[in-house]
């Protein structure tokens, strides 16, 4: 998505709702109140906005204490480096700003949603189309061919042009020619690539990759990383990743390295 977005505001409370969440930066001011027909230029300044985020696994039995107060915003079309070491939550915190976990407690909005209080079914559907996400071990469904992985959860999403959107993606990144090629019959490269292409087809507004060359060898990663820098360019979308490699986090816009559960670094504050 584009950083400046052109919204039609309908009245005075939608414009104030949208602008105290943290999600819009600036609404262009009229001397009198906005019309019906009234077209604003919204400069939307934060895709993530979380504040005193925290994360308690199996809170009753065995607590374990993952997240103890993550404050973050990331603008939107960032590329977000993030670092740690093993165990510090840098999955967790992904799962929770991806809504695939529910925090324990705190806000965060994330592309224009309030997440805070969602259960798993409205988290769902806030991903779909929205966030994609990228998993260091891929997580193709085996049964289906690079074609119908990544159209299968558009066509869930009642997108109608779903089989031709993917192909276009899977040719975007170079697999035109495995289309119908099952995950055990394509490379750990291509697989990835097919991750990739399944994130991005349905044109989400934030992408989330975790580790996504961590099963790949070196060149391969490269590769990997170079197009998921190129499509991410292409389509103008925030990209959070988590990673170990110095080298990749260089690319980045900004580097946050989380420890102990707290964001201990952020070049942005440095
Ligand atoms: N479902 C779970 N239940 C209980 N504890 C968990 C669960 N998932 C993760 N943890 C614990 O939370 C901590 C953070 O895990 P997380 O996977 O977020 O770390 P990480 O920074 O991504 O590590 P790595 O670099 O090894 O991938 C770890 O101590 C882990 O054991
Ligand atoms: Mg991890």
């Amino acid at each position: 998505m584009p950083l400046i977005r052109m919204m039609r505001v309908t009245d005075h409370m939608k414009l104030r709702e949208q602008s105290t969440n943290g999600l819009v930066a600036s609404v262009s001011l009229l001397a009198r109140p906005p019309s019906l027909c009234d077209w604003f230029l919204v400069t939307s300044q934060n895709t993530i906005s979380a504040r005193n985020l925290t994360l308690t696994y199996d809170p009753d039995k065995n607590p374990v204490e993952v997240l103890r107060g993550i404050d973050l915003d990331i603008a939107t079309g960032e590329i977000v480096a993030l670092l740690g070491p093993s165990g510090s939550g840098k999955s967790s915190l992904m799962a929770v700003l991806s809504g695939l976990e529910r925090s324990t407690s705190g806000d965060l909005h994330v592309a224009g949603q309030n997440f805070t209080n969602m259960d798993e079914d409205e988290l769902a559907q806030a991903r779909r189309g929205n966030i994609g996400i990228v998993l260091q071990a891929f997580h193709l469904l085996p049964t289906m061919t690079a074609l119908e992985n990544v159209a299968t959860p558009m066509e869930l999403a009642g997108d109608a042009d779903a089989a031709s959107k993917a192909e276009a993606e899977l040719r975007a990144v170079g697999l035109g020619h495995r289309l119908d090629h099952y995950p055990t019959q394509l490379s750990g490269g291509e697989q990835q690539r097919v991750a990739i292409a399944r994130a991005i087809a349905p044109g989400p507004d934030l992408i989330f990759a975790d580790e996504p060359t961590g099963n790949l060898d070196v060149s391969t990663g490269h590769d990997i990383i170079d197009l998921l820098f190129k499509r991410r360019q292409q389509t103008g979308a925030t990209l959070l990743v988590i990673t170990h490699d110095a080298e990749l986090a260089e690319r980045c816009d900004r580097v946050i390295t989380i420890g102990d559960g707290l964001i201990a670094k952020d070049s942005k504050a440095a």
